[in-house]
């Protein structure tokens, strides 16, 4: 997930380190925004390094137009920690009069925020109410714990240990980590069957529903193998590997196969490749070049006739009687579920970056309407979970 950090100015500020760390560890992208005062206690670099992503302190020292309505377009969350007194009150009052307030106020995902300060000041009339209101609004809050407080002596008012927030997130999130435990081979892209060193045979596949899954599923807690011959961004926490023909592609993914719990076939595979590729560039020579094809192996047919344990999902590209054809596909090559797509449709198949799906199960086909790749992969691994459930 995309997270934006609001650090505001308090001695809890360095969970907030340990808090990014926390997340980046397990592939979220994380950027911090930071008041004046919160730099104070740590510098910009600090959180750079940790985040590997730029910082925002100020709206106007950034050289982006409206950046803080880009940042707050880019996430999925902001959490605030700490949340200072002087913070929860200008979001309240609806100030936004530096970079962090900005971006909040700027925010239509959840907003969380993790309140720290002197008991005395949590307690306060001032800040009682400006919580109550907050919450009305729909802002999340984190409750702070008790214990030993840095002004000293003991109360409420303690910024929760990093491992607490980042419960409290997923749990407010509803990030349910699903798939944990299972291994899942997803396939995307085109692949290229070489004519010569240059030249080679390939198709309009962008990778980009491949990819979509195999970022949704490491998000649901698998351990994901994404073998593609895309070079778009490797979703974070999935192990990529690239590849190029569908033969190496076929390699790759059997290797893997025995102890995967299952397989998610997004790839455009070549059906043919040329029969001897030739070593050395082709010259330009007569009018007319014949080259001849043979036919590649079926990947997916020969993992449904050795399946035991895994669970098979297919795709199957049409142009025509999508339905009909799909269905033969998933007796053919005996799968769970196949994803059917008209890749003639406008918003469907290649190198956009919505579909047009219907699943077919051995009970029916189920239609949906134009959506997110990313929406696409979740449906498919909605789906993926009840039969691993069976
Ligand atoms: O990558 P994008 O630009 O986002 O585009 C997405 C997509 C259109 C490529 C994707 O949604 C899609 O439809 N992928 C499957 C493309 C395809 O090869 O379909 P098919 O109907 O020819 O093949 C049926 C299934 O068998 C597929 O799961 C395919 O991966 C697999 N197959 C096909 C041939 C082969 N030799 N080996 C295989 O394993």
């Amino acid at each position: 997930m995309k997270f934006i950090i609001g650090v505001s100015g308090g001695i809890a500020i360095y969970k907030v380190v340990d808090l990014v760390r926390k997340f980046k560890k397990r592939g979220d992208e994380v950027r911090v925004v930071m008041t004046e005062s919160a730099t104070r206690f740590v510098t910009a670099e600090l959180f750079r390094e940790i985040s590997l992503e730029p910082v925002m302190i100020n709206v106007f020292d950034n050289e982006e137009v409206a950046s803080h309505i880009k940042w707050a377009k880019w996430c999925d969350a902001m959490i605030i920690a700490p949340a200072t007194a002087n913070v929860i009150g200008k979001l309240t009052a609806g100030i936004a009069d530096d970079a962090l307030t900005t971006v909040a106020i700027a925010m239509t995902k959840p907003l969380i925020i993790a309140p720290a300060m002197n008991e005395a000041m949590y307690r306060s009339a001032a800040v009682t109410s400006n919580l109550v209101t907050l919450k009305n609004r729909g802002v999340k809050i984190i409750q702070p714990s008790t214990g030993e407080l840095a002004c000293g002596g003991e109360g409420v008012g303690r910024l929760p240990e990093p491992e607490e927030i980042v419960k409290h997130v997923d749990d407010i999130l509803n990030v349910q980590k699903t798939l944990q435990g299972c291994k899942i081979i997803v396939t995307a892209g085109g692949t290229r069957e070489a004519i010569d060193p240059v030249r080679y045979i390939g198709n309009r596949s962008s990778g980009k529903m491949g990819h979509a899954i195999a970022k949704v599923a490491a998000e649901r807690g698998a351990e994901v193998i994404l073998v593609t011959t895309s070079s778009l961004e490797t979703p974070p926490s999935v192990k990529v590997v690239p590849v190029e023909s569908a033969a190496e592609m076929r390699q790759v993914v059997l290797s893997e196969y025995n102890t995967a719990s299952a397989v998610i076939m997004a790839a455009a595979v070549a059906d043919y490749r040329v029969a001897e590729p030739s070593k050395q560039k082709i010259k330009k020579s007569d009018d007319t070049l014949t080259l001849e094809l043979v036919k590649n192996p079926d990947i997916l047919l020969e993992l449904g006739q050795n399946k035991r344990q895994q669970i098979l999902i297919g795709f199957a590209a049409e142009t025509q009687l999508v339905v009909e054809n799909a269905i033969s596909k998933l007796k053919k090559k005996n799968l769970d579920m196949i994803v059917a797509n008209d890749v003639t449709a406008a918003g469907a198949g290649f190198g956009v970056d919505t579909n047009i799906v219907t699943l077919i199960t051995s009970n029916g086909a189920t239609e949906f309407p134009i959506m997110s790749k990313i929406e696409v992969a979740n449906i498919i691994l909605d789906n993926l979970k009840n039969f691993l459930n069976k």
